[in-house]
C-alpha cells in the first residue's frame, strides 16, 4: 500500500505539498483545524495557495486524497509535515498553533516515522520546541526512535514557472539518519534536494532568503520614491542593470511587501537576531520601515496623476488589479474614491469596506479613471490593461505605454 502522509495544515503552503505529494503517489491526509476549510477541500474547491479545481479534482480521483479536521485522521502516517504558521504576536513568535499541532501529533508518532516542520520560524524552533514536545508525548526519541527535520518552504505565488517541483529544496535532520529520510521523501516530490547539516541552518537559510527580499525590495522602492524627482524613469534603469550578469538580482518596486513572496513578518528576522545574539540587527529594520511606507506612496502618486487630469481621488473610479495591500484599498475608500477589485484569491480575503469585486472585463478597465496595478499575477492579462485603460499607476512593470506610468 502507499505510503500515508499527512500534511498539517491546507493552507498556502501545506494545500500545494499535499497535491504535489498525491501526484509522487502518497496517500494523503491534510488536517487543517478550519473546518470551513476542510469541507471546501472535500467538496473540490481549492481555497488556497496556487491549486486550481484540476489539480484537486485529479488529487480527489486518485482517491488518495482527503481533508480532515479531525486528528485521529492522522494515525497511522510514514511521514508528517507541518505547515502551520508561527507568526509574530507583540514583536515574539507565536508557537501557539504548533503547540496545539504538536501535542496532538505526539501520541501518533511511531517508531520508523518522519516528522518535518516547513514552517518559516527562528534557528532552533525544529529542535528546542518541536522535538521536546513531540519526545514527551510519544515516550519516543528523535533521532533514535524517529526521524525529525526542517525543509522550508520557498514559493512564488502566481508563478507559472517556479513550482514546487522544480524548486530546489533545503532539507536538514536532527541526526544523518534523519536527514537522510527527509531528503529522501522531498526526492520524491522536487527535482533537485540541497542538504544542510542540521536544522537551525535550515531555518536560517528562510530567515535569509526573507532578509534578503525584503532589503532588497526596499533598495529599489525608496529609490523609486527619489527616481521621480531626480527625473529618471526608475523601471528602465532597474531592467537595464538587471542586465549584469553577475552579482545582481533584480527587483522591482512594489508595495506589496507580503505578496512579494515574504514568507513571514520582516521583524521577524531581527527578533530572531537580537534573541540569538542581543544585537540589532539595523538593515532589516530599516528596510522594513521603507516597504512599511510604499502603500502611502502608491496613494499620493494616484493623488499626483489624477490632479493632472483635473480630478481627484474623491469621486474618481479606481480599480485595482490585486488587493495586496490592502492598505491602498483602505486609503482610496477613506479618501472617497469608487473603489472596485480583481483579486483572483479572493476567497482568502477580507474585504475593506467599500471595495467591490468585479473581474477585469475591458468594460470595467475603460470605466475607470484610473487602473492601478498592484499585482504581478500572471493570472491577469496586462496586455488589455494597457489597451483599454484610460490611465494606468503600474507598480509591478507589466504595462508600457504613454497612458502607463510606473512606480
Ligand atoms: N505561503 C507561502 O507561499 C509560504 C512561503 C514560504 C514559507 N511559508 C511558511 O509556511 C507556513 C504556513 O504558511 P501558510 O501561508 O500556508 O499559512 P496559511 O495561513 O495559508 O495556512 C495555515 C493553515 O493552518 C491551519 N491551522 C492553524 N492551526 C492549526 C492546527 N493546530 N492544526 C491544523 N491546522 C491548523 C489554518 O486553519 C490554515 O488553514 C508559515 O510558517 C509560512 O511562513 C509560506
Amino acid at each position: 500500500m502507499a505510503e500515508k502522509l499527512v500534511v498539517v495544515g491546507q493552507g498556502r503552503a501545506g494545500l500545494p505539498l499535499a497535491m504535489r505529494a498525491v501526484e509522487a503517489g502518497f496517500r494523503v491526509v491534510g488536517v487543517d483545524v478550519d473546518e470551513w476549510r476542510v469541507k471546501r477541500l472535500n467538496a473540490g474547491e481549492p481555497c488556497a495557495g496556487d491549486v486550481g479545481e484540476a489539480d484537486l479534482a485529479a488529487a480527489h480521483a486518485s482517491g488518495r486524497y482527503r481533508a480532515s479536521a479531525d486528528y485521529a485522521d492522522a494515525a497511522g502516517f510514514d511521514v508528517c509535515v507541518v505547515t502551520l504558521p508561527v507568526p509574530l504576536r507583540d514583536g515574539a513568535p507565536d508557537l501557539g498553533f504548533l503547540r496545539s499541532a504538536a501535542e496532538r501529533l505526539a501520541p501518533l508518532v511511531r517508531p520508523g516515522v518522519t516528522v518535518v516542520l516547513e514552517s518559516t520560524t527562528y534557528p532552533g524552533t525544529t529542535e528546542e520546541f518541536l522535538r521536546p514536545l513531540l519526545e514527551a508525548g510519544s515516550g519516543l526519541r528523535a533521532g533514535e526512535d524517529f526521524h525529525l527535520g526542517h525543509s522550508p518552504r520557498r514559493a512564488e505565488p502566481g508563478s507559472r514557472r517556479w513550482r514546487l517541483g522544480n524548486t530546489p529544496k533545503v532539507v536538514s535532520g536532527v541526526d544523518s539518519a534523519s536527514l537522510t529520510k527527509v531528503g529522501d521523501f522531498y526526492g520524491r516530490l522536487v527535482r533537485d534536494t540541497v542538504p544542510v547539516s542540521s536544522p537551525r541552518v535550515a531555518e536560517l537559510c528562510a530567515l535569509l532568503e526573507s532578509a534578503f527580499t525584503h532589503v532588497n525590495m526596499a533598495l529599489v522602492n525608496e529609490l523609486s520614491v527619489f527616481a521621480g524627482r531626480l527625473g529618471v524613469d526608475v523601471g528602465e534603469a532597474v531592467e537595464a542593470a538587471g542586465t549584469k550578469p553577475f552579482g545582481h538580482a533584480v527587483f522591482t518596486p512594489t508595495p506589496d511587501v507580503d505578496g512579494a513572496c515574504l514568507p513571514l513578518d520582516p521583524s521577524y528576522v531581527p527578533w530572531a537576531v537580537t534573541r540569538g545574539t542581543g544585537r540589532t540587527f539595523r538593515l532589516v529594520e530599516v528596510a522594513n520601515d521603507v516597504n512599511r511606507h510604499m502603500a502611502d506612496h502608491v496613494v499620493a502618486r494616484l493623488g499626483l496623476a489624477l490632479n493632472r487630469r483635473c480630478r481627484s481621488i474623491r469621486g474618481s473610479r479606481v480599480f485595482l488589479l490585486g488587493l495586496s495591500p490592502m492598505e491602498v484599498a483602505k486609503a482610496l475608500c477613506r479618501m472617497g474614491a469608487r473603489v472596485r477589485a480583481a483579486e483572483p484569491d479572493a476567497d482568502d480575503l477580507l474585504l475593506p469596506a467599500g471595495v467591490e469585486l468585479a473581474e477585469p472585463t475591458g468594460g470595467e478597465l475603460a470605466r475607470a479613471d484610473a487602473v492601478v496595478v498592484l499585482s504581478g499575477d500572471d493570472r491577469f492579462d496586462y496586455d488589455r490593461v494597457q489597451r483599454t485603460a484610460r490611465f494606468v499607476l503600474d507598480t509591478r512593470g507589466r504595462c508600457r505605454g504613454a497612458n502607463v506610468e510606473r512606480l
